[in-house]
């Protein structure tokens, strides 16, 4: 049947799966080294999810008062649990600093101190002095930074002539015998055509995976593209049982209250207008990192104090900050505030729960971006011509837990490092080796499977299933209990998915055909998530088991890999957490208990 689809072929130096701010950032890094650049993106550029960032960038800047970049560096190791990659979170908090300069030249419009510096504000888990004071560290346009971002990321990309394939969806990679990247195929939704991409390096940056859960902050297109493309190829996927529950979700709607609330001043209240943050958090109170916050806000719900009707929520107040900083910081928020809960931040507080909000896990990565899998026993082989970025990655940066702010910051650190890599690695105009047939005929079959399924099952229903599952038993708190339920649950919808149905069998505008393949790879990240929760028997982060209510360093500090086949069977493996840094300009942050 693939035979009959005529190709489209295309040659490029390289090629980005995604135009999110990581995406665009490593697109106009590399079409501004004279590299030829693709963009292919299933969405317009600026429609991205990167678009609903809020609160900031995190940078060791200093423009509101002390900072170092090594208190940013302990900052973000304690936040992920010590999880993270101690090298490459050297490399990440050290780069923060010339990045955002590199953003502010750009021209993205940062929100101004009276001196005209970059406007900073407090986020969770932001100290000073290694742990002792509160550090102003979060770069803002008020609570429209994501924006402001991807905006002008957009337009210096299109001035360095890098070329958008605007809605594209990208099926799959191109893998020669020898495992090395040889491109992608993709599909352009407007009018139905099938491209090949040639290309010395594919850079997936496709965004989270929030979609597998019911209430999420992140867009519906957050369907773990670049990851299920990662384990169609045979590659594993990282620390996926790690996902973090944003606190201030708007109660029922799960769109995004910015953490800049709290970094403003703003704080939380349960049924008895408690500040209950000063029991669980004495020193950070509403600061503390946020898998420390969703889990005090859950355990007050549990306990009967959440507000209205049920019981079943948290208020946010900000009445008290006056309408000029609102007006000035967080206008964004009113508006959202006033859409989503009918509330007038100026004398009302918000309902919030804590809501899926992002995901550490991802497809492994070094500080280079580069595609990292276990092989002939090292746990750091480069897969050659594929690198990741952003949320689809694990550099690992965040570990267990990240740090608000810390992601706006990867998606430019480390974007831009993908184009100095590639500025370096590859040459211009070098020719292309063949298209590597095999795994074409493979993605294509795939894709054909769906195209013609005739099963009884609907997308709609196998999706809405599996974030049930998701949202119940992966949450913020999880048991031996609801992790091997939520197994036996999830392999009955992966099994589901064999007598999906499709009804339209066109290739323009085929909805019904883009869903069924987002939910493709949301399946395969829904059942890794739950496997790996399943099997790590300790708390660490995000993961908050109550049957192995402490961390255990001495059999879990190593990260878990995934491998999904077609049918949803979920293999595990281990890597070692890089207990090394990167120069002698600092030393490794032993773990220690975690108290904020
Ligand atoms: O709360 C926020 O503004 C979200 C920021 C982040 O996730 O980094």
């Amino acid at each position: 049947m693939s035979q009959a689809y005529p190709f489209i072929e295309h040659e490029y130096d390289v090629v980005v799966v995604g135009a999110g701010g990581a995406g665009l950032r490593a697109t106009m890094g590399m079409a501004a080294t004279g590299l030829s650049t693709a963009a292919i993106s299933k969405l317009f550029p600026t429609r991205s999810h990167t678009v609903a960032a809020q609160g900031g960038m995190s940078a060791a800047l200093g423009n509101m008062g002390e900072d170092d970049w090594r208190w940013h560096m302990y900052d973000t190791i304690k936040g992920s649990d010590w999880l993270g990659d101690q090298d490459a979170i050297e490399y990440m908090c050290r780069e923060a600093i010339p990045s955002v300069i590199e953003l502010e030249h750009y021209g993205v419009p940062f929100s101004r101190t009276d001196e005209g510096k970059i406007y900073q504000r407090p986020f969770g888990g932001m100290t000073t002095h290694f742990g002792e004071g509160t550090a102003q560290r979060t770069c803002a346009a008020a609570d429209r930074t994501g924006h402001a971002i991807l905006h002008t990321l957009y337009q210096q990309s299109l001035k360095h002539n890098a070329k958008f394939f605007i809605e594209y969806f990208a099926v799959d990679l191109l893998m020669d015998e020898e495992g090395a990247c040889r491109g992608v195929l993709a599909w352009d939704l407007s009018d139905g055509t099938l491209h090949v991409f040639r290309s010395h390096a594919v850079i997936l940056a496709t965004g989270g995976f929030g979609r597998c859960y019911f209430s999420a902050t992140s867009a519906h297109t957050c369907t773990g593209d670049g990851n299920g493309m990662a384990f169609r190829a045979g590659l594993p996927n990282q620390d996926m049982e790690f996902v973090q529950f944003h606190p201030t979700g708007v109660y029922g709607a799960g769109v995004l209250i910015t953490e800049g609330v709290r970094g403003e001043g703003g704080f939380l209240t349960n049924s008895e207008g408690e500040r209950f943050m000063e029991r669980y958090a004495p020193n950070a109170k509403d600061l503390a990192s946020r898998d420390v916050v969703s889990r005090s806000m859950t355990v007050e719900i549990r306990e009967g104090r959440g507000v209205g009707p049920k019981g079943d929520h948290i208020h946010l107040n900000l009445q008290h900050l006056g309408s000029e900083v609102i007006e000035e910081r967080l206008p964004g928020i009113a508006e959202t505030a006033k859409i989503f809960a009918g509330a007038d931040v100026t004398k009302d507080p918000i309902p919030v729960l804590p809501t899926v909000h992002y995901n550490m896990g991802g497809i492994p990565t070094n500080y280079h971006g580069e595609v990292v899998t276990v092989k002939d026993g090292n746990p750091d082989h480069v897969v050659p011509g594929l690198f990741s970025i952003g949320e689809a990655a694990c550099v690992s940066v965040h570990g267990a837990n990240r740090l608000g702010s810390n992601s706006l910051l990867d998606l430019i650190v480390f974007g831009r490092a993908v184009a100095q890599r590639c500025a370096k690695v590859i040459k211009p105009n070098t020719p292309h080796p063949p298209i590597p047939k095999a795994s074409l005929e493979q993605a294509l079959s795939g894709f054909d499977k769906l195209r013609y399924a005739k099963g009884d099952n609907s997308t709609a229903s196998i999706r809405a299933n599996m974030q049930a599952v998701m949202q119940s038993n992966a949450a913020v708190f999880r048991t031996s209990e609801t992790l091997a339920e939520g197994v036996t649950l999830m392999n009955d919808v992966a099994a589901s998915f064999e007598h999906v149905g499709i009804k339209d069998r066109s290739l323009v505008w085929n909805s019904d055909l883009a869903e069924t393949l987002e939910l493709r790879n949301l399946l395969s990240c829904a059942m890794a998530t739950m496997v790996a929760a399943d099997h790590r028997k300790e708390s660490r982060g995000a993961h908050a088991h109550e049957d192995f209510p402490d961390r255990d360093d001495e059999n879990w500090m190593q990260h878990s890999l995934q491998w999904v086949d077609e049918q949803g069977k979920v293999e595990l493996g281990y890597r070692p957490v890089h207990m090394y840094t990167l120069t002698d300009d600092v030393e490794v942050v032993p773990p220690k208990a975690r108290v904020y």
